[in-house]
């Protein structure tokens, strides 16, 4: 059975990040496979420390991060897994920051320091970005391409290229009324929630069975 892990990178259970991984992970077990949803906020860990065990010559980490703490197991689970997913909200124009100290752990050390930086990732895992954010569409698309290519170099360069999902405009509060949002009108936003949401989901679900079906006919 294909094993796929997705990473939450969202603080928030059960929201929009939250439940584009549960999608996600829906459509990869109607094609077959197996999908485990961590919340990367409920693991104690940092970003790299720079200590290089994984570059030591003839060192007994060498392409792994040993680095013992919350994360290190699950790096080593991801390492030998068949699918990656990375998802997270946008916060101030970027992933967050929980999820950029994740893809530092886990790329670094897959990253060799020869001619060419040849990945010496023990799998060539297939792997897929989610994104959820408060712009709309257009405006994403006028003000963030760039970082996603940023944030994807590495995993491009260490796995596959990321396929890409979004979930744009999406719903922030429980009640709009109780905080300050001049700049949003919750009226549609809702119809947001109702109508473009659930299209969303839909394509994260379609996204987990092509990525088991993707592996299965390699
Ligand atoms: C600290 C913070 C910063 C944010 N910055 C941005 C931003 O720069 N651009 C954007 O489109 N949305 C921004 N948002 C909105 C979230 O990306 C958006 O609501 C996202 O879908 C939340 O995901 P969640 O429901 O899984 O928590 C920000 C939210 C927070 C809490």
């Amino acid at each position: 059975m294909k094993k796929i892990i997705i990473l939450n990178g969202s603080p928030r259970k059960n929201w929009n990040t939250y439940k584009m991984c549960e999608s996600f992970a829906q459509g990869v077990k109607e094609a077959g496979g197996e999908a485990e949803i961590i919340n990367l906020y409920d693991i104690d860990f940092k970003g790299c420390r720079s200590c290089f065990a994984c570059k030591l010559k003839e060192g007994k980490n060498f392409g792994r991060c040993s680095y013992p703490d919350g994360l290190t197991p699950i790096l080593d689970k991801i390492a030998h897994a068949d699918g990656l997913v990375v998802a997270s909200p946008i916060y101030c124009s970027d992933v967050t920051g929980v999820t950029r100290c994740f893809i530092e752990r886990l790329t670094f050390p897959f990253f060799e320091y020869k001619e060419g930086y040849p990945s010496i990732a023990p799998k060539k895992l297939k792997t897929a970005m989610i994104y959820t954010m408060n712009v709309p569409e257009t405006l994403s698309n006028q003000m963030y391409p760039d970082m996603f290519d940023k944030t994807e170099f590495m995993i491009k360069t260490v796995f596959e290229k990321p396929v890409r999902i979004f979930a744009y405009d999406t719903y922030q509060f429980i009640d709009y009324d109780k905080y300050v949002v001049e700049v949003f009108d919750k009226n549609k936003k809702l119809k947001q929630k109702e109508e473009n949401f659930p299209l969303d989901l839909k394509n994260a679900f379609e996204e987990g069975k092509n990525m088991v079906n993707g592996i299965i006919n390699l």
